[in-house]
């Protein structure tokens, strides 16, 4: 087999390059290691900046975002007794966010993909890269018990944390920064009404809470648990009832319990891998770097990775030239970093630590009131989770 761009993983960075790639007319195969029907099942984030919406339109895949996408153009952030509303629009000249979930920008990639005859391998096993060093590389891999061969010009490694394509790096070439968190978040789906129109981070004596949506009618909530908790361990009315106890009393009047359609428990980690390139294999989205979903920033890295790369790949066979392959590594490397601080500060601001002082507690409820009182401090809230420019 022979395609131009071989692209591991099919999550939303490999279905969006590879749905941009056909649009332009560079022809690419995806390699999933999983089932389409396993792929969707992930329950992931949701709050799109408006540089993924424009590239889901880009890849004429926005018309379920466009209808059911709910426009956000503000959020709460609670402390204890006090809460404080972020007017994104107000702050940023009008900008928001888009709440949708991930699940859903997927299945929209999917559906685009299928209907431009793109060519995706599910349940292929045993993927390896070769020879990305040279001009010709290559992908191995089985399907179907049968061993088969995929040759490129480049290899895009869209296949995760846990993929192969990072781990195929020459010794000695990456580096790798990490924060692994002390608790992680429990997250349940429900089909009940949201208990706020907007979201609501809030921090309190008990940890942190999320209040979140996917519609009108699906709720989407989050409490910090320590890292040695199960799910065994939080019946529904459990979860709830700790819900309740932990965001503000208007807003905890409002939660509606019902029973769990998902309920998991997610780690939380900082994690960036230096560089984003290795001869002709590149690394986009969770591949190359991780987030805490505090500062709903995993989905939109990948974005912009995958509009840095896209470019550059269009560059190189429409305009025969390597600059933006040549620049691509530092330039996303450059917005994932102001993006882990986002998350970083975010996750620092909101979660009560184990082993906190009195002291930390002081100093978390003053940039709690920073915020509250400064356009400046709100702004620079504002502008990070709206998302900077590309
Ligand atoms: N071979 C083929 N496919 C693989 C391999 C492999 N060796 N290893 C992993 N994969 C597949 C996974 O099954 C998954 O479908 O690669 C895909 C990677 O998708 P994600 O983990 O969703 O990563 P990405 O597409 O970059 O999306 C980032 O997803 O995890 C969330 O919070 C994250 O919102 C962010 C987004
Ligand atoms: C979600 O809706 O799942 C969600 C929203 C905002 C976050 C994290 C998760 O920061």
């Amino acid at each position: 087999m022979r395609t131009q761009v071989a692209i591991i993983g099919a999550g939303p960075s490999g279905l969006l390059l590879g749905q941009l790639l056909t649009r332009a007319g560079i022809d690419n195969v995806i390699l999933e290691r999983r089932s389409a029907e396993y792929v969707l099942s992930r329950i992931r984030a949701g709050v799109l900046e408006r540089g993924m919406v424009d590239l889901l339109h880009e890849a004429g895949a926005g018309e379920r975002l466009a209808k059911l996408g709910l426009t956000h153009d503000g959020f709460t952030i609670a402390f204890d007794e006090a809460s404080h509303r972020i007017d994104i629009a107000g702050l940023t000249g009008g900008k928001a966010v888009t709440v949708y979930g991930q699940t859903e920008v997927t299945a929209d990639l999917m559906d685009a993909r299928k209907r431009a005859n793109g060519v995706t391998i599910y349940e292929a096993e045993d993927v390896t890269l070769h020879d990305f060093d040279g001009a010709r590389p290559r992908v191995a891999f089985v399907q179907d018990g049968v061993a088969k061969e995929l040759s490129c010009d480049f290899i895009a490694g869209c296949d995760g944390y846990h993929g192969v394509s990072r781990a195929s790096a020459p010794a000695g070439v990456l580096k790798e920064f990490e924060r692994v968190y002390p608790f992680g978040w429990l997250g349940v789906l429900v089909d009940t009404p949201p208990a706020a129109h907007e979201l609501v981070y809030a921090s309190g004596e008990r940890g942190f809470a999320l209040c979140s949506m996917r519609s009108p009618t699906r709720s989407r909530y989050y409490v910090q648990v320590p890292l040695d908790e199960t799910i065994e361990n939080w019946s529904d009315d459990r979860f709830f009832d700790e819900l309740r106890r932990r965001v503000p009393a208007g807003v905890a009047a409002n939660v509606k319990s019902g029973p769990s359609i998902e309920k998991s428990i997610a780690p939380l980690r900082s994690f960036v891998a230096e560089p984003m390139r290795f001869g002709r294999l590149f690394l986009a989205g969770d591949a190359a770097h991780i987030v805490p979903p505090t500062g709903a920033k995993g989905l939109n890295l990948a974005a912009s990775d995958v509009r840095y790369l896209f470019d550059a790949l269009r560059e190189h066979y429409l305009d025969r030239s390597a600059a933006g392959l040549d620049a691509y590594s530092a330039r996303a490397l450059a917005r994932v970093w102001k993006a882990e601080r986002f998350s970083w500060w975010m996750t620092g601001l909101l979660h009560l630590f184990p082993g906190e002082t009195p002291f930390d507690r002081r100093v978390r409820r003053a940039e709690f009131d920073y915020i509250a009182q400064s356009n400046h401090a709100a702004s620079a809230v504002a502008e990070n989770y709206v998302g900077l420019p590309y």
